[in-house]
């Protein structure tokens, strides 16, 4: 049984009841199942109100990269907050978006030279996307009125967004209407990845994708302003882990046929996969790039789309060219978030920031090989510090019923065990903190693995809302 509340959380709550709209939360779950109350964060833990600690096991979607509170972080803020909190950024600039700047520009491909600031991942794609389209019509391009992206791919929840993303079941069918024309591309996972890799027949399968790739280029490529992808790992749609050999692929395909290619790593840039972005792994430099998330450590919302000199100077001319990108958001470069971000970003100077990605590389490989061995999952995988599976009925060696809602319950027994995961559909991951010390993924896993058993004796384990 979890602990219970201190009785002044039973006010907050009927307030949370009253007025509070949750993202991603179909609201009635919460009148039996109140959300958690979290009162602190320390290191790779959050604290709740009932004075339980939890490993933070998905980074609170995927931001918090050393460790909630990190003192740099809180330090920056604190004296950047004190000094110029905000200031408007059309027709300003300040010291913050200068450092930061100056500071992640050596960590990207050289040819990303342009730095748009917006605040959070689905408006870094938004400005990518309106870049792209906007600089293939200043150059000449009038006839690419459409996007290609990945089958699975997810990238955010503004419309522009949501349209070249493809989560169908809650998503992109239900908006379709409003959506932007976009042609998708199927790309394998890659079982190289997986712990225990069953590699029969991958060469021909990669071999055959890197065909479809091309037939994909040569029957749309001439329409498409720019190609969407998350390198690596398709984070939101199943933490699906996809070939290098592809996105070097299509890297070849977007300049062939005249496309753009935006790599969103708002999920796997600042180290997530091992280095530094995810496409460091596979050499190819995108036409645009996309970051947020980690990129303040996860404290406070900022995000940036780099582009290349060659789309910049798209929009070059005089200011009744009509050629300016004019679009800006009210918080554009937000000078104490990007203080926070000059931070962390030392943080990857100052310490071992990558070695313990490494650490907990290894420490996610041990922990998904012993999940492996669990009858109730399937296809346990790793890459740099994100491991994943499939969990199964062990009965049947089929997926839930979706009806059951077993990974929400497995989330909920989880957090009374001091761990926090959230699974996706039948997708469970872990993706904590870069900064986890290995020996809480080998505690987690133990818990993972009990509570998997304990699901298999009692088939009521814990109440569906
Ligand atoms: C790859 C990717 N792109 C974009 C987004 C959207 O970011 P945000 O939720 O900050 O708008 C996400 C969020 O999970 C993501 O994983």
């Amino acid at each position: 049984m979890p602990t219970p509340l201190p009785p002044d959380w039973s006010d907050r709550l009927a307030l949370d009841r009253a007025h509070i709209w949750h993202p991603f939360t179909q609201m009635q779950i919460h009148e039996a199942d109140p959300p958690v109350p979290l009162v602190g964060g320390e290191g790779c833990d959050l604290l709740l109100a009932n004075g339980e600690r939890v490993l933070d096991g998905i980074s609170s979607w995927w931001t918090c990269l050393h460790g909630h509170g990190h003192p740099r972080l809180v330090s920056a803020l604190e004296r950047q907050a004190a000094r110029l909190d905000h200031g408007m950024f059309a027709g300003f600039t300040h010291e913050p978006a200068l450092e930061l700047v100056a500071r992640l520009r050596p960590k990207l491909p050289p040819g990303l030279t342009r730095a748009f600031f917006s605040d959070d991942g689905s408006t870094a794609v938004e400005v990518a996307l309106k870049m792209a389209f906007q600089a293939q019509l200043q150059r000449g391009e009038k006839g690419r009125d459409r996007f290609g992206a990945l089958r699975s791919g997810y990238h955010g929840d503004t419309l522009g967004a949501v349209g070249v993303g493809e989560l169908e079941n809650f998503m992109t069918g239900l908006f379709r209407p409003l959506l932007l024309a976009c042609e998708r591309l199927e790309v394998p996972e890659d079982p190289r990845c997986e712990v225990q890799p069953d590699l029969t027949g991958w060469s021909e399968r990669l071999e055959g994708s890197r065909q479809e790739l091309r037939a994909f280029f040569s029957l749309h490529g001439g329409r498409l302003a720019a190609f969407i992808a998350e390198p690596l790992v398709q984070c939101a749609g199943g933490m699906r882990m996809w070939p290098p050999e592809l996105l070097q692929e299509l890297r070849v395909q977007c300049d062939t046929h005249g496309v753009y290619l935006i790599l969103d790593e708002v999920a796997t840039g600042f180290g997530r996969t091992g280095t530094f972005l995810a496409s460091d792994q596979t050499g190819v430099a995108p036409d645009l790039l996309c970051l947020s998330k980690g990129l303040t450590g996860g404290m406070l919302p900022l995000s940036m789309t780099w582009a290349t000199e060659a789309i910049y100077g798209h929009f070059w001319g005089e200011p009744a060219s009509g050629r300016a990108f004019l679009h800006g958001h009210s918080y554009t470069a937000n000078a104490t978030a990007c203080a926070v971000a000059c931070a962390s970003l030392a943080l990857f100077d100052d310490e071992p920031v990558l070695a313990n990605a490494a650490l907990l590389h290894l420490a996610m490989k041990s922990a998904f090989t012993a999940l492996a061995a669990h009858p109730a999952v399937r296809q346990a995988r790793v890459l740099g510090t994100i491991g994943a599976c499939r969990l199964v009925d062990p009965a049947t060696g089929q997926g839930h019923d979706p009806g059951a809602r077993f990974g929400w319950r497995l989330h909920r027994r989880a957090l009374d065990q001091g761990l926090l995961v959230r699974p996706i559909g039948d997708c469970l991951y872990l993706m904590p903190p870069l900064s986890t010390p290995p020996a809480r993924i080998a505690e987690a896993a133990e818990t993972l693995l009990s509570l998997l058993d304990e699901s298999r004796v009692d088939s009521t384990w814990p109440a569906v809302h």
